[in-house]
């Protein structure tokens, strides 16, 4: 049988993800040494990494190329999915939040607003949770410069430390929701492999305790 195949989100999820396999015992140093290596070997072939951009994590996850993956809730909420969501990792922390130019009274007049944003599915659920029309423009990147450039009244983005909305004249409106990094796995594998995965996600789980305490 292939080793488990874990798909990693790559970037700083993927450098956290790292540190708690190697707090569980696996030796993770060929990818931390991948150069440009997209599949290396974690714990001398036990498990296998997969190094993929969030959305592509789920979408191997959910094809079942992949048993297991780690990828923030902010993907899972824009881009859904059937897996199953078995830990919440309790790193990558940062929120959804709707913010706008600061003073600015965002819920104020009549008029239709607009609303740019990477995430256009959670800011239409956000809004439609509120009963608010608005017209929501898909932005790939540094949405806040929508606001600053006049294309949109107020945007619905991660904030981490503030720093980006207050470097660029802008204020959180309203938090959304938490996020952090989650593990899921693959409805299929989660069957035909039980034991393995269930031993792995016990292990990672009281990794994370551990490197908390
Ligand atoms: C994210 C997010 C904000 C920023 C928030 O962008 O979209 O722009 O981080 O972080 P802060 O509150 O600590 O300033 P990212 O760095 O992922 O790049 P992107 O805007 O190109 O998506």
């Amino acid at each position: 049988m292939r080793p488990l195949r874990i798909a990693l989100t790559k970037g700083r999820l993927e450098q956290k993800t790292i540190s708690l396999l190697e707090a569980v015992g696996y030796d993770c140093s060929a990818v931390r040494d991948k150069g440009r290596k997209l599949i290396l070997p974690v714990g001398n072939g036990k498990l296998e990494a997969v190094l993929a951009k969030a959305a592509d994590v789920i979408t191997y996850v959910e094809h079942g190329v992949c048993d297991l993956g780690v990828v923030g809730k902010d993907t899972i909420l824009e881009y859904g999915g059937g897996f199953y969501e078995v830990l919440d990792l309790g790193f990558g922390k940062c929120q959804f939040a709707l913010a706008g130019p600061k003073g600015k009274d965002f819920f104020g007049g009549y008029a239709a607003k607009t609303i740019a944003s990477k995430y256009p599915n959670v800011a239409r659920n956000y809004f439609e949770r509120k009963a608010m029309d608005v017209r929501i423009i898909k932005i790939e990147g540094s949405v806040e410069l929508a606001p600053l450039l006049g294309l949109a009244d107020a945007i619905v983005d991660i904030v981490e430390t503030g720093t980006t909305l207050k470097e660029n004249g802008l204020e959180v409106i309203e938090p959304i929701c938490d996020i952090s990094a989650r593990l899921i796995v693959n409805s299929a594998s989660m069957k035909l492999r039980k034991t393995e995965i269930e031993a792995l996600v016990e292990q990672m789980e009281r990794a994370k305790e551990e490197k908390r305490a």
